[in-house]
C-alpha cells in the first residue's frame, strides 16, 4: 500500500490506486474533464495535472500512479497556471456561447433565450420567475426600454430581431392581469435593515432583490408616490397604473415606503446611518435640488464648511460614508430605465455582501466563451431549427397578443447553451480564470446535429476527451462512434453516415450525463 503526501497531507492507497484517487480520498479537489472511473485514461484535456517531487515537468493525476514516497503538489501557483493554459487551449477552437448574445447585452442579464422558451412552451407562469429573477418592474421597462438586447439578437443578421421587449411585456402584462401576481419567495429574515433613498426604478429595484434575501427594506422619497422619473415618461406610452401596479408587488414583498418625506430635511443621513444597518442612496434625477450626490443626499453645504463630496465605487456602489452605498442616474452616465433597474439589483448584491461580513466585490460576472462574429453560412445553421416568418409587426407602444407572442417566440435560435449550468468545461474555465480570447482562432464553424428525438450533438463544443466513444464501445454499440480529423480539428463522428439513433441506441441519458460539455445535451 503506497504512502504518498498531497500538498503536505498523508495517506495511504490500494496498490495500483492513481494520484487522483489518492486526492480524491483525502478530499482534495482536482479538476478533470477526460477522466471516466472504471475507463483507461484518456491524458487529452490535462487539467488534471499535479507536480510530482519538484521535478520541473507536471504529470496528470488521472493517469499517474501512486507510489510510497511521492510528494505531490496540487495547488501550488505553477500547476494552478498550467490548468488555466490547458483550458484555454480547449477553448481555442470551441463553437458555442455559453450565454446568448442576448442575454449578455441586457444590462440586468435577464435570461431572454429561457424566457422565450418558456413562452414558446406556454409556460408562462415559469417565464415571469425568469423575468423577475433579475427585472424587477417588468411591465415598465416592456413599455419604455431601448432594448440594447434586440442591438445584439442574431437573429437579426438573418432579417430582424427577435421582439425581446414586447415578449417581456407579454409575460409581465399576463402576470400583473393574475388574481395573484407572482410573488419570490423571501428568504428567512437577516434581522438586518436596509434604508433607500429614492422610490425610482433603482431603488425599487434594489429592493426587491434585498427583501428576497431577508432584509428589511425602508423607501424614502420626498414624492408623493413612487416611480421617480418614470412618472416624467408620456402616459400614453407607461400609463401611471402600471408603475403602480408593481410598485404595490413591492409593497406585497414587503417594503416599507415613507413618501413625502425629504432626507435633509425630514430626516437627516446621519439618522438613517444611526438606525439602519446600511443605506443606498438611489436618488436619480427624481430629486429636483440639482447638484452632485452629496446635496441630492440631503447632505447640504454649511456655512462656513467645505461642502462635503460623495465618491462612489461604480464597481461596489460603496461611497465614502462607512455603511452608505449609491447607485443609479446621480452616479454614472445614461439615463435609461433598465440602466437604472440593473444598478439596483447589483448594488443589492453588494449591499448583502456588505450585510454578511463578506468582501464586497459586486456581481461576479458569470465565465462566457463566445462565438464572436459569424463565419459564412452560419447563420444558415442557426436558422434550420427556427421560425422562418418575419418579425411580428404592431402599432408603437401596443402589446403583442398570445399568439402572436408564441409565433414571436418561435423565431428564436436559441443561441444560448443546453449546458451553460452544467457544463465542466465552463465551471472549472470560471474558477481558473482561464481567458478564452488567448488563444482564440475559431476556423469551425457552428454546425449542429438534430436527427435524434432528444439529443443535440454540437461537433464544435467536443473536447475530444472519447468518453461517449468509450461508453458505446463498452456497451457493444454498433457502428457507435469514433473520432475524425486532425488536430484542433479533431471531433467525433458516427461511422457509414449513420444516425444518432443507430450510433447511441439505448445510451443517450449516459452520453448527457458523462459528456463534459454541451456537445451531447437534450434538445431543451
Ligand atoms: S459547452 Fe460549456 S463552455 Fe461551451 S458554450 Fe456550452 S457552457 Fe459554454
Ligand atoms: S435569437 Fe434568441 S437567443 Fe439568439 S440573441 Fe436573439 S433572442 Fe437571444
Ligand atoms: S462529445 Fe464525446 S468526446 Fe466530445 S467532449 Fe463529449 S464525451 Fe468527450
Ligand atoms: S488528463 Fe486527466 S482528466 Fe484529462
Amino acid at each position: 500500500m503506497p504512502r504518498l503526501t498531497i500538498d503536505n497531507q498523508e495517506v495511504e492507497v490500494p496498490a495500483g490506486a492513481t494520484v487522483l484517487d489518492a486526492a480524491r480520498q483525502l478530499g482534495i479537489d482536482i479538476p478533470t474533464l477526460c477522466h471516466m472511473p472504471g475507463m483507461p485514461p484518456a491524458t487529452s484535456c490535462m487539467v488534471c495535472v499535479v507536480k510530482v517531487n519538484d521535478k520541473p515537468r507536471l504529470a496528470p493525476s488521472c493517469a499517474l500512479k501512486a507510489e510510497d514516497g511521492m510528494r505531490i503538489q496540487s495547488q501550488c501557483d505553477e500547476v494552478l497556471e498550467a490548468r488555466r493554459v490547458a483550458l484555454e487551449l480547449l477553448l481555442a477552437e470551441h463553437v458555442g456561447d455559453c450565454m446568448g448574445p442576448c442575454q449578455l447585452i441586457c444590462p440586468a442579464g435577464m435570461n431572454i433565450p429561457l424566457m422565450i422558451r418558456q413562452i414558446r412552451a406556454g409556460g408562462l407562469e415559469d417565464a415571469s420567475v425568469t423575468v423577475k429573477r433579475h427585472i424587477a418592474l417588468p411591465a415598465v421597462l416592456g413599455r419604455v426600454c431601448h432594448a440594447p438586447c434586440e442591438k445584439g439578437c442574431r437573429r437579426a443578421q438573418a432579417d430582424a430581431a427577435v421582439s425581446i421587449c414586447l415578449l417581456k411585456r407579454f409575460v409581465a402584462d399576463t402576470d400583473l392581469a393574475r388574481e395573484q401576481p407572482y410573488l419570490p419567495v423571501r428568504q428567512a429574515t437577516t434581522g438586518k435593515k436596509v434604508a433607500i433613498v429614492g422610490a425610482g426604478p433603482t431603488g425599487a429595484s434594489a429592493a426587491w432583490h434585498l427583501l428576497q434575501e431577508g432584509h428589511a427594506v425602508t423607501i424614502i422619497d420626498e414624492q408623493g408616490r413612487p416611480g421617480g422619473m418614470l412618472h416624467k415618461i408620456d402616459a400614453g406610452q407607461l400609463a401611471p397604473d402600471v408603475i403602480r401596479a408593481e410598485m404595490d408587488l413591492i409593497v406585497r414583498l414587503g417594503a416599507e415606503f415613507r413618501l413625502g418625506c425629504r432626507v435633509g430635511a425630514d430626516v437627516t443621513l446621519d439618522e438613517l446611518c444611526r438606525d439602519y444597518d446600511a443605506v443606498l442612496l438611489a436618488v436619480g434625477e427624481a430629486s429636483p435640488s440639482a447638484g452632485d450626490l452629496a446635496q441630492k443626499a440631503g447632505l447640504a453645504p454649511q456655512q462656513g464648511k467645505p461642502a462635503v463630496r460623495l465618491a462612489v465605487d461604480r464597481r461596489t456602489f460603496r461611497t465614502s460614508l462607512a455603511g452608505v452605498f449609491a447607485a443609479g442616474g446621480a452616479t454614472r452616465a445614461g439615463k435609461h430605465a433598465v440602466l437604472a433597474v440593473a444598478d439596483g439589483q447589483a448594488a443589492a448584491c453588494a449591499i448583502g455582501q456588505f450585510l454578511a461580513g463578506a468582501d464586497v466585490t459586486g456581481p461576479v460576472k458569470p465565465f462566457n466563451v463566445s462565438l464572436g462574429k459569424l463565419l459564412e453560412g452560419e447563420i444558415t445553421a442557426f436558422m434550420s431549427s427556427a421560425d422562418p416568418a418575419a418579425r411580428t409587426q404592431t402599432q408603437p407602444h401596443q402589446p403583442l397578443s398570445p399568439a402572436q407572442a408564441r409565433d414571436e417566440s418561435a423565431r428564436c435560435l436559441h443561441c444560448d447553451c443546453r449546458k451553460a449550468d452544467s457544463c465542466r468545461l465552463r465551471q472549472f474555465s470560471g474558477q481558473y480564470g482561464a481567458k478564452p480570447a488567448r488563444y482564440r482562432n475559431r476556423q469551425v464553424a457552428f454546425c449542429q446535429r438534430t436527427d435524434h428525438p432528444r439529443l443535440v450533438y454540437e461537433s464544435g463544443k467536443c473536447i475530444a476527451c472519447g468518453i461517449c466513444i468509450r461508453i458505446v464501445e463498452q456497451a457493444g454499440q454498433s457502428p457507435g462512434l469514433c473520432f475524425t480529423g486532425r488536430g484542433f480539428g479533431v471531433t467525433v463522428s458516427i461511422p457509414f453516415n449513420g444516425t444518432i439513433e443507430e450510433a447511441v441506441g439505448g445510451l443517450a441519458d449516459q452520453l448527457v450525463s458523462a459528456c463534459p460539455t454541451a456537445a451531447w445535451a437534450y434538445r431543451d
